[in-house]
């Protein structure tokens, strides 16, 4: 084993953190749990994926929600389009894949939602396979622990991380240099950048699109009047626009909705 891999399991064992999706290899479990991590903490997370796992156990009953309470269901999270394509896929593989994900990464890549990065998390924590799963964290573990240059690119990175994954514990392994990344090698520890950060909330046009979810969970229909009064936003049009392109909201002779009413 490389000097890396037992640094890093060797922390794990004795630091690991015990997350709920640990324990299980569920494969839709697994891409619930990362599609709400895409953009939030784990602590916030946790709650919320527990919650959600009782409403929703599989793709049958999520493809067959209802989109206010998925909605509501998601409120704090953010990202509302997360939640949505998600159902989409639920109805998707419920319809062609008989409610099962697929277990390739050309299948998954398929699918809304899915990248790269939530495929290759699917095939490591679900089916310990060995494709390198690369978030921020782990970028900063293998440029701080490999020495490399913080400009690397996503590739390069990617096949050096595929080459030191050990034998038959792919899962095991990510998950120990998630941990070690969040709790050890910090960015502010180690002194490198993310090369995404997440853009201010305050004043964002996602804190309007919040609102606008909020006042149509609790008033069903709001008239575009309203809200540019209430709002006094410059881009409301866009703005809507946007949420109208993403299926969260439609509009119909300036009322907004749901469009499940
Ligand atoms: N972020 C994304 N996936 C994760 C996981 N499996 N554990 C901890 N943090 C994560």
């Amino acid at each position: 084993m490389t000097d890396i891999v037992k640094k890093v399991l060797t922390y794990y064992q004795e630091n690991g953190r015990d997350l709920p999706w640990r324990h299980t290899t569920n494969p839709y479990e697994i891409l619930v749990s990362e599609i709400m991590l895409q953009q939030t903490q784990v602590d916030r997370v946790i709650p919320y994926y527990e919650r959600f796992l009782k409403k929703y156990p599989d793709f049958k009953a999520l493809s067959k929600a209802k989109k206010p309470t998925l909605l509501q269901l998601w409120q704090g999270l953010g990202y509302n389009i997360r939640i949505l394509r998600l159902q989409r896929l639920a109805q998707e593989v419920t319809t062609n894949n008989n409610a099962k994900l697929p277990d390739t990464e050309e299948e998954l890549l398929k699918l809304p939602g899915i990248g790269p990065y939530t495929a290759h998390a699917v095939l490591a924590f679900a089916h310990n396979k060995p494709v390198p799963v690369m978030d921020t964290n782990i970028r900063r573990v293998l440029i701080h622990e490999l020495k490399l240059k913080e400009s690397i690119s996503d590739e390069e990175i990617k096949k050096i991380a595929l080459k030191i994954i050990p034998k038959n514990k792919s899962c095991i392994w990510h998950n120990a240099l998630m941990d070690y990344g969040a709790m050890e090698k910090t960015a502010r520890k180690t002194g490198i950048e993310s090369l995404s950060k997440q853009s201010k909330f305050e004043g964002s046009d996602r804190q309007i699109r919040g609102i606008i979810v909020r006042k149509l969970l609790k008033e069903k229909s709001i008239s575009l009047t309203t809200l540019q009064e209430e709002l006094k936003r410059e881009n409301l049009t866009q703005i809507l626009e946007k949420m109208i392109r993403d299926n969260v909201i439609k509009k119909k002779n300036n009322i907004i909705t749901f469009g499940t009413l």
